[in-house]
């Protein structure tokens, strides 16, 4: 929205602040293409023996979902805010699912691994009492599990997975540089929990797979959420890291690439996003993310509200009680979808959020100076992870394909397909629609629910593989 398109004169001051944010979280057209540049070589330097910023994680889902898969399987899905035990059907192109969900306690995320490893066991144990009746000593066939394990983890094989470092503000002792699997399955046994771990799934492989179930055309899998990744299909031939395996070189391998790794100087990291990964539990790290997953958005949202205020020429909140938003981390992502999706000219509904959510409340210009600085931290994700969506076109050659995505910024945050799809249009050079209903040569869609049923056709296509001696 333009600022002048709002009734009641911004203060001189503020107009120079949104002038200076403007300045500070555009991203041009020619700063997007250089930026994908750089990340193409980034990608070919991950799949190499050298490496390079980015994980690429070979993933060894080796082949795609035929659509006949049948079978009942659980996931359980540990992500970054939520965890989901989900019991699933499948049945030709079609599932059923039943699930339940927990809220991930804070203590629990910078706390003790053994405490991790029974907090998951406990769901899952209450899970299957829930839908499967007591559990008894070894009264019950294991059920296959599907483990939507989604942070960076080294696989050798696809039921194991060594986590490389912790993201999303995750930093339990004891877990990095170690296998997750042991830990996992102790406190499963302790509890006599009867499922069988079958695959360590991270959630773009999911939803890469879950969508490639229903929609052929899926070649890419992609998480806008707390954290922000994507997964995509290389030939093994591609992957000179695995060179010493001798695989088939037309051998198809899901690469989870890690991509909230990214780090270049073409990156136009501004005094916030340096601000957030000094306070981050890994500073230096996840330099990509920091500036596009929704963990991160209220903060950098936060932090640049906290800037004005102490800013003695701006008199942003003056006056106002700013306990609340000196607390870091408190405002998550729908705070500032809340303010973007305002439908009032005078934006009393952003003035009774910051009222009832932060005791502040902001005059006319501070309330445009809000809605605008939303508007620019919303804009900059969605361009910024349009540059991972070209890139992986570009590397695998991709001049038409789907991609599949998920995530709760995807999913919510208001205009954050159409920004992307924007950011893409100019990175590619496509000639402008000429009827807006047209689809893009590269369409960003919904995808299937990929750490739950991704997760279990997983499990699926392992067993068949294995079945089929192919391990
Ligand atoms: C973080 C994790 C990655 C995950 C993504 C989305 O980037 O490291 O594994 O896919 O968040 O959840």
């Amino acid at each position: 929205m333009a600022v002048s398109s709002l009734p009641g004169a911004p203060d001189k001051d503020l107009v120079n602040q949104i002038k200076r944010l403007e300045e500070l979280f555009t991203i041009d057209t020619a700063t997007l293409k250089k930026i994908t540049h750089h990340f193409v070589d980034e990608l070919t330097r991950g799949l190499s023996v050298e490496g390079g910023s980015i994980p690429m994680n070979p993933t060894w889902v080796m082949s795609e979902p035929t659509g006949h898969e049948t079978g009942e399987y659980l996931a359980l899905d540990f992500g970054g805010t939520n965890l989901r035990v989900c019991q699933v059907t499948l049945k030709e192109r079609n599932f059923d699912i039943i699930q339940s969900k927990w809220r991930i306690r804070e203590e629990l995320k910078t706390g003790v691994a053994e405490e991790l490893w029974d907090f998951l066991a406990d769901c899952l144990h209450q899970f299957i009492e829930t839908h499967h009746g007591p559990i008894t000593n070894n009264t019950m066939d294991k059920i296959p599990l599907g483990f939507t394990f989604s942070y960076p983890a080294t696989q050798n094989y696809i039921d194991e997975g060594t986590l490389q470092w912790w993201t999303k503000g995750f930093d339990i002792a004891g877990v990095e540089g170690h296998n997750v699997v042991p830990m996992f399955e102790a406190a499963l046994r302790q509890r006599g929990v009867p499922v069988k771990l079958i695959a360590l799934v991270n959630d773009t492989t999911g939803t890469l797979i879950a969508s490639a179930y229903a929609n052929l055309h899926m070649k890419i899998g992609c998480i806008f959420g707390t954290g922000c990744n994507a997964a995509y299909i290389e030939d093994c031939g591609s992957i000179p890291k695995l060179a010493h395996l001798n695989l088939p070189s037309n051998t198809p391998m899901v690469i989870n690439c890690e991509w909230g790794a990214f780090n270049h100087r073409t990156l136009p990291r501004t005094p916030y996003d340096t601000s957030i990964d000094k306070a981050s539990p890994r500073p230096g790290q996840q330099a990509f993310e920091k500036m596009v997953a929704g963990l991160y958005l209220g903060e950098i949202f936060r932090l640049i509200m906290v800037d004005l205020h102490s800013n003695p020429e701006t008199h942003v909140f003056a006056g106002q009680d700013m306990s609340k938003l000196q607390n870091p981390y408190s405002l998550d992502s729908s705070f500032l979808a809340a303010i973007e999706e305002d439908p009032t000219d005078n934006l009393s509904n952003t003035l009774e959020l910051f009222q009832t959510q932060l005791n502040i409340s902001p005059n006319l210009p501070e309330l445009q100076l809000i809605r605008r600085t939303a508007e620019l931290i919303g804009t900059r994700a969605a361009r910024l992870s349009a540059c991972g969506v070209a890139a992986i076109s570009i590397k695998k050659g991709y001049a038409s394909c789907h991609v599949g995505a998920d995530g709760s910024v995807f999913q919510k945050y208001p205009h954050f397909k159409a920004r992307g799809a924007q950011a893409l249009r100019e990175i590619l050079d496509w000639p402008a629609k000429q009827d807006p209903g047209e689809e893009d040569p590269i369409e960003i869609l919904p995808a299937e629910d990929g750490s739950g049923v991704g997760a279990a056709l997983i499990a699926a296509l392992t067993l068949r593989r294995v079945q089929e001696g192919n391990m």
